[in-house]
């Protein structure tokens, strides 16, 4: 059975952990997919793992669509985000709109995730609701505001732990379905995780939230930079080197392809 953004809150009065993952396309997010992944989000991080960019800021709405349609393609059962990439949505909530729409209509993916929380944010959300556009907040680090906030973590001192709580609360208050925590203490977490009745799906937060998300480059140990924070399963850089490496040898000796 497809997995449903009422779903998620069902699991979270269950208590049953979310399980989320990034993917940028077709061959991920199938193996992904019939991992069993709750979630899967189509991340602006793909600007980073997938495109070399330093930073998310560059990658482009239609950039976005183009893997979120790939990754579409791979997906049938986990519930499918895509990230609005920066200043796809800030402008105006027209602007958010258009955006969200597209995205929902060109690829298929079921919901969007934006950034922050501040009173516009949080009005641009509701807005997007109402329009029958289900939307995943995500508040603490945002690195859509790396120029302004560095990659630090959030909500440290009790007025910043205050100010993160109060855009988690705003973002429940107009109808998101869920929020992404990064990198804030595990007790902040914690608390904000008990406050609301949406789950709170954490990276970088702790061990208290209703669900986890890794970006999937880090899990696979593909990254080439990694937040402290990420942890890998595997080595995938060694394993690919070695394949490379015992073709690049069977190639020069002849012994691949055999006649
Ligand atoms: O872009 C991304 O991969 C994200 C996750 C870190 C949640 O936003």
């Amino acid at each position: 059975m497809p997995v449903t953004t009422h779903q998620l809150t069902q699991w979270k009065q269950q208590g049953r952990s979310i399980v989320a993952l990034t993917a940028w396309d077709y061959a991920i997010a199938h193996v992904l997919d019939e991992a069993g992944v709750d979630l899967i989000l189509v991340g602006d991080s793909l600007a980073m793992v997938a495109l070399g960019y330093d930073t998310t800021l560059p990658v482009t709405l239609d950039e976005m669509l183009h893997h979120a349609k790939a990754v579409r393609r791979g997906v049938t059962r986990s519930l499918l985000v895509a990230d609005l990439p920066f200043m796809s949505y800030q402008e105006s909530t027209q602007q958010a709109l258009h955006s969200a729409g597209r995205a929902l209509k060109e690829t298929g993916v079921q919901a969007v995730k934006l950034e922050g929380g501040n009173p516009a944010i949080a009005a641009t959300v509701a807005q997007l609701v109402q329009a029958g556009i289900p939307v995943m907040g995500h508040v603490g680090l945002t690195p859509q505001a790396v120029h302004r906030l560095g990659y630090r973590q959030q909500g440290k001192s009790p007025e910043t732990a205050e100010h993160v709580l109060a855009e988690a609360i705003a973002l429940e208050q107009a109808g998101a379905f869920a929020i992404v925590l990064e990198h804030i203490p595990s007790v902040l977490a914690q608390q904000i995780t008990q406050k609301l009745t949406i789950p709170t799906i954490g990276i970088g937060a702790g061990p208290h939230c209703d669900g986890q998300v890794l970006v999937t480059a880090d899990l696979l140990g593909l990254s080439v930079r990694q937040p402290p924070f990420a942890k890998s399963y595997v080595n995938l850089r060694a394993v690919i080197t070695q394949a490379v490496q015992a073709y690049d040898a069977e190639v020069r000796d002849g012994t691949f392809p055999p006649e």
